[in-house]
């Protein structure tokens, strides 16, 4: 058995500890509900890649801040839309659609002054910021044209503030970076102490997992990665995670690849493809030098000859094909530095196979 415990992998998982984001809840804190709690109304656009833990920060705040009140916008055609909603969850449900804005602010008014302060949480709220401008003019400005005790906490992909017009007012911009590998390497270490059996991961697998996610800086990504490995290895039968759960992995979330690439090979192409993919079976990475040895013996059994230059070709164009990505590393001795290749996005088991088939079709 592999997962012990599936729930922390899953993604909607919101951690007892959210690491390196103490300064992003900081400052919602300090912008948004300290304010709040003294009846002070700000607003404030969170924005960043997916994976940045944009969501999971605001959840991790409500733990314990009862003034907060979450919404996706997805479900909502319109700022006006949402805001019966929230009126209908604390309790005034809105007898019939169309109510004008002052309508809706006077309700949730009687409603606030009840409930105290309020912080309204719209989530994936990308698009509405670019369709109801008029919406969200007078969310922003509730406290000034109405009296409303409400603050706003916005969140979105993509950064609204390059077309995001003046009439809003102040409006605090808090942006999310994307993590770092060893910050994703962080994460996914307590994902995988929590929810997978001692033996069933090593260290490298955590760190390997890391290393594909850190172009994306995505902690979602990474921790899909890992629960989509977990399961892979466990359907296997296998006691632990292999690198080609990993490639596995990917290849299910990002199912791009393959037939129709390899189909676009010649043999000798697919020769040099093979090689690498025997080669990596029980490796991240494996140096040309390497792989030339081993396009000799692979092309023994096929009788086909590649010499050096061709196969340096091949390597090319199987990078810029995206097949193959390749790294220069140092060779630990004063030869210098040499070149890499590997294979990430799909496993080499499955690859090795379907080359074998064209091949023979050939
Ligand atoms: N700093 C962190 N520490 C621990 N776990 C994190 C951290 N950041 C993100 N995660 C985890 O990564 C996953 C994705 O995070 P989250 O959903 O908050 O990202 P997001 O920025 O809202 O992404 P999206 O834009 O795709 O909605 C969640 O399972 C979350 O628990
Ligand atoms: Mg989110």
């Amino acid at each position: 058995m592999i997962v012990s415990n599936p729930v922390p992998l899953d993604i909607s998982y919101v951690p007892q500890k959210l690491f390196f984001r103490d300064d992003k809840i900081a400052a919602i804190r300090s912008s948004v509900l300290a304010p709040s709690s003294s009846g002070i109304s700000n607003n404030i656009i969170i924005h960043g890649d997916s994976g940045t833990g944009k969501t999971s920060t605001v959840k991790f705040l409500m733990r314990d801040s009862k003034s907060i009140i979450y919404e996706n916008a997805l479900s909502f055609k319109n700022v006006k839309a949402l805001l019966e909603h929230v009126l209908s969850r604390l309790g005034k449900p809105v007898s019939y659609r169309g109510l004008s804005f002052p309508d809706i602010f006077s309700t949730l008014n009687s409603v606030i002054s009840f409930r105290g302060n309020t912080v309204l949480v719209i989530d994936e709220a990308t698009n509405l910021l670019k369709s109801d401008t008029d919406g969200l003019y007078n969310l922003f400005r509730a406290s000034e044209i109405y009296g409303t005790s409400l603050s706003t906490i916005l969140i979105s992909m993509e950064n609204p503030f390059s077309y995001m017009d003046r009439k809003y007012g102040t409006v605090v911009e808090l942006k999310f970076n994307k993590y770092s590998g060893s910050e994703i390497y962080r994460i996914i270490s307590e994902r995988a102490a929590l929810s997978l059996e001692d033996g069933a991961y090593t260290d490298s697998i955590l760190k390997y997992i890391s290393e594909i996610s850190a172009p994306v800086g995505s902690a979602r990504f990474a921790i899909e990665l890992l629960q989509k490995a977990a399961y892979m290895a466990e359907y296997r039968l296998s006691d632990s995670i292999e690198n080609d759960d990993v490639r596995s992995a990917v290849s299910l979330i990002n199912p791009y690849i393959t037939e129709s690439k390899l189909s676009l090979l010649d043999r000798r192409e697919l020769l040099v493809l093979l090689s690498i993919c025997s080669l990596l079976s029980d490796k991240l990475s494996v140096d040309v030098h390497t792989v030339e040895n081993q396009v000799k013996l692979t092309g023994e059994s096929y009788s086909i000859d590649i010499k050096k230059a061709e196969m340096y070709r091949i390597i090319r164009k199987l990078e810029s094909m995206d097949i193959v990505s390749s790294t220069i590393q140092g060779r630990g001795n004063r030869s210098g530095v040499s070149k890499h290749v590997s294979i990430n996005d799909v496993p080499v088991s499955i690859l090795s196979i379907k080359i074998r088939d064209i091949i023979a079709r050939l």
